[in-house]
């Protein structure tokens, strides 16, 4: 009986891990997003023959031999599979170590293809038509309806709805439209590390994983889409996930595109406006079960702006940061990502008991920037072989929601600190 039981745990630990389907000779090709354009109707068009081949190549992996591809999007690298294909999209899961009650996102490069996903009886919100004419393409998935003959259950983890985008990035929807299959994509990095930017996190995270890793460069927003159910009853707009697209950009929309006498849609963030207990126990987001976007050294938040709960007192920074640095006996190596205009880097000029390593992500005026660079910053310092991690608190407005969201998953403890 106990061995019984003790195969059965080892077994479900060893489903748990990475466990690629095949092995491969990974190979990364560069292509320039600048030689694609599209025509209104989605049609991509080439200015490099090179570009097109490539692309081909990615499809006939994708469609015919049911592979993963990697490729880059605006938000960040894509691990893609043929989405209607439950086979291909099985492997999302083995080659990421991903838990299969996680939802994907289905990426669409045109609005044709997005209406031969849904149910045909389905019609569109005026919300949905307000968000997706100003937003797609672009980092913004929307919740539909699943139509159950076309998108298997193994896509939306049994869910009664399925995530769709359409991706802004030129290479990501040209690769869509050549496959002219929709593609299943997370984010191309193992189960719970910090999310790919740049095609170097993807080789090094997915070597021999994935037959192609298609590098576009740099990825502009640098954090996730942002994930919005609306399909509520109450016609409200609930973000499961703060994302490239801000909530002061889609109520500026719906503001803009429904007339004084219609009632405008509400925008609720989950956690920050609404609790659910029954999503938050089916992991239909992310963060809410398991660990993300942890690199393998810790993390610790330094809240500067964000006023310490009640009954516990901030410290001085330059008392905690002093304290870590002659904690022990050798140097330690301390990353630290903050603000390019935080007072944080005077003080590490001053402290000499510890070996700082820099990351600046850009002014606290541009949360933007800080989204593009968090999790480059997080991957270059674990690059570096720093012990740990520290990163610094910005404003949950704009880009710096999604920032903030990202980084407390990504933190084990918080420290309250003033200067
Ligand atoms: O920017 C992005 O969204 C990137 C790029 C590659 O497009 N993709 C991405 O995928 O971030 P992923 O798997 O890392 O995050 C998708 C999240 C899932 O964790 C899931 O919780 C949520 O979207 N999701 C997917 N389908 C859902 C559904 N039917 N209901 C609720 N949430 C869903
Ligand atoms: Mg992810």
């Amino acid at each position: 009986m106990f061995l019984v039981k003790a195969l059965r745990q080892a077994f479900a630990a060893v489903a748990r891990r990475p466990m690629p389907d095949q092995s491969f000779l990974t190979q990364l090709l560069k292509c320039d997003p600048n030689s694609v354009s599209f025509t209104p109707a989605g049609q991509p068009e080439f200015t490099s023959p090179d570009t097109l081949s490539l692309l081909k190549t990615a499809a006939h992996h994708l469609c015919e031999q049911h592979h993963t591809v990697v490729f880059p999007t605006e938000t960040v690298y894509g691990l893609g599979a043929v989405a209607t294909n439950a086979e291909a999209s099985a492997k999302i899961f083995s080659t990421k170590g991903r838990p299969p009650d996680n939802p994907l996102i289905v990426h669409v490069s045109s609005s044709t293809m997005l209406e031969s996903l849904l149910p045909p009886d389905y019609a569109f919100s005026k919300a949905y038509r307000a968000l997706m004419k100003h937003f797609w393409p672009g980092p913004l998935t929307l919740l539909f309806p699943r139509n159950p003959d076309v998108i298997p259950t193994i896509i939306t983890a049994g869910q009664p709805s399925v995530a769709i985008r359409m991706p802004s990035h030129p290479v990501a929807r040209a690769l869509i439209a050549v496959a002219n299959a929709p593609l299943a994509a997370p984010s191309a990095n193992t189960s719970g590390k910090p999310s790919p930017t740049k095609a170097e996190h993807v080789l090094k995270d997915l070597n021999g994983k994935v037959p192609i890793i298609i590098d576009g460069g740099p990825c502009g927003v640098g954090l996730e889409s942002t994930v919005v159910d609306g399909l509520h009853a109450d016609g409200n707009i609930r973000i499961l996930r703060p994302g490239g697209i801000t909530v002061e950009q889609i109520e500026s929309v719906l503001k803009e595109e429904f007339l004084e006498e219609e009632s405008i849609p509400r925008v609720l963030v989950h956690r920050r406006d609404y609790q659910d207990e029954k999503m938050e126990a089916a992991p239909t987001t992310p963060g809410m079960k398991y660990t993300h976007y942890s690199p393998s050294v810790p993390v610790t938040l330094l809240a500067t702006v964000s006023s310490s709960p009640a009954g516990q007192s901030s410290q001085s920074m330059s008392a905690y940061l002093s304290r870590l640095s002659f904690a022990s006996a050798i140097p330690p190596r301390i990353g630290v990502l903050a603000p390019s205009d935080s007072q944080v880097w005077s003080l590490l000029d001053q402290i000499k008991g510890a070996e700082w390593h820099r990351y600046l992500m850009g002014p606290v005026a541009e949360p933007s920037l800080s989204a593009q660079r968090l999790f480059d910053g997080l991957l270059s310092l674990e690059a570096e072989g720093v012990d740990f991690i520290l990163v610094e608190e910005i404003a949950e407005t704009h880009e710096g929601l999604a920032v903030m969201n990202r980084v407390r998953k990504a933190a084990g403890s918080t420290e309250w600190l003033h200067y």
